[in-house]
């Protein structure tokens, strides 16, 4: 019920107007965000890639309406990527793209302006020697996202794609993806979605990711198991295990600032694993599903609020 209205309360601005304006919001945001500036995303890259992690930037937004400003959007991706090229990061550092902030959500041709902005992101990704993975967001962008994804790999065949195990269609699409060269990052799903098309309970969900997983971790593609859960980190090890896959034939991927210690834990065991790493101005959203993911977040962001 809280993760709901918490979810809902992403898209509410009123609700967003109040906490961005909260004396008590910075603090907490700067758990999950390393900052609003290029530079802050560089240095945090820097001190990660110094620890043996692999990075994926986001650059922090979602749902533009304005056409030139999903175009801003591209170009701060090019500026980002060209920098990690000049600072030699790209071989451990790739990008994250929500395709909403580059135009999906556009009313005339959204697909085919996403579709546009993401290649040039991608292209800039090849000149600077790394790869972009595409973020899933709601169901109702599903379909789009990944027609979009299949041809962006017709040129990009690295692009990564992410799959969401509460939704009922989930293992079918871990099927079409699961194939050679194929980038596959695994998320619960942070988004509201109805009974129709999600499962409402949580063990479901769980059970589907380990369901997901199989097909993936059995699969010839490259499996990026991204989640925080302790379960499902065990149950990765033991599939890669199972199906003969080496430390590097997969990896894991964790937010920033939640779970650091297992994160340097399992880079001290020798696996892959890539931090995701947002930044940027527009943090609203992203704090949002933060909050929504563990309620103890919330209590914590109310008392930093009440205790000012
Ligand atoms: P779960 O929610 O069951 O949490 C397991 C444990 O992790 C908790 O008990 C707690 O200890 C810890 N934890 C989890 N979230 C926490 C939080 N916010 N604060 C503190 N502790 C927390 N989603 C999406 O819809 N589209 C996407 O593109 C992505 N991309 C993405 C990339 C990466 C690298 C990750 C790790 C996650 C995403 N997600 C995502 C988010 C994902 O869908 C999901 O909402 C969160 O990862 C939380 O689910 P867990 O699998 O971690 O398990």
């Amino acid at each position: 019920m809280l993760r709901l209205t918490l979810l809902k309360a992403a898209q509410s601005q009123r609700v967003r107007r109040l906490v961005t304006s909260a004396p008590g919001s910075r603090s907490l945001v700067g758990r999950f965000v390393v900052g609003e500036t290029l530079e802050e995303a560089v240095q945090a890259t820097c001190g990660l890639v110094g620890e043996a992690f692999a990075v994926t930037l986001d650059h922090l937004g979602e749902d533009t309406l304005d056409e030139a400003q999903a175009a801003a959007t591209r170009d701060t991706y090019v500026a980002l990527l060209d920098r990690l090229g000049e600072l030699g990061l790209a071989a451990q550092t790739e990008v994250s793209l929500k395709l909403s902030t580059v135009g999906q959500a556009l009313p005339h041709d959204g697909h085919r302006i996403a579709l546009d902005n993401a290649r040039t992101v991608c292209a800039a990704a090849q000149r600077a020697g790394t790869t972009v993975t595409i973020d899933m967001e709601d169901h109702t962008t599903v379909d789009s996202t990944l027609a979009i994804v299949g041809e962006l790999r017709d040129d990009f065949p690295w692009t990564g794609a992410v799959l969401q195990s509460c939704l009922r269609r989930t293992e079918a699409d871990c099927r079409d993806l699961a194939h050679a060269a194929s980038r596959v990052r695994l998320v619960k799903g942070a988004y509201a979605e109805s009974a129709s098309v999600a499962y409402p309970a949580k063990a479901d969900v769980d059970l589907a990711y380990v369901r997901c997983l199989k097909i993936l971790m059995a699969g010839e593609d490259y499996p990026m198991v991204a989640s925080h859960d302790p379960r499902m980190v065990e149950i990765a090890g033991a599939l890669a295990k199972q199906y003969g896959r080496a430390p590097g034939s997969y990896e894991y991927q964790m937010l920033h600032g939640i779970r650091a210690s297992e994160q340097r834990r399992l880079v001290a065991t020798g696996e892959r694993v890539r931090v995701y790493v947002p930044y940027g101005q527009d943090w609203y959203g992203y704090f949002m599903r933060r909050l929504a993911e563990r309620p103890a977040n919330v209590g914590f962001f109310l008392r930093s609020i009440v205790s000012r």
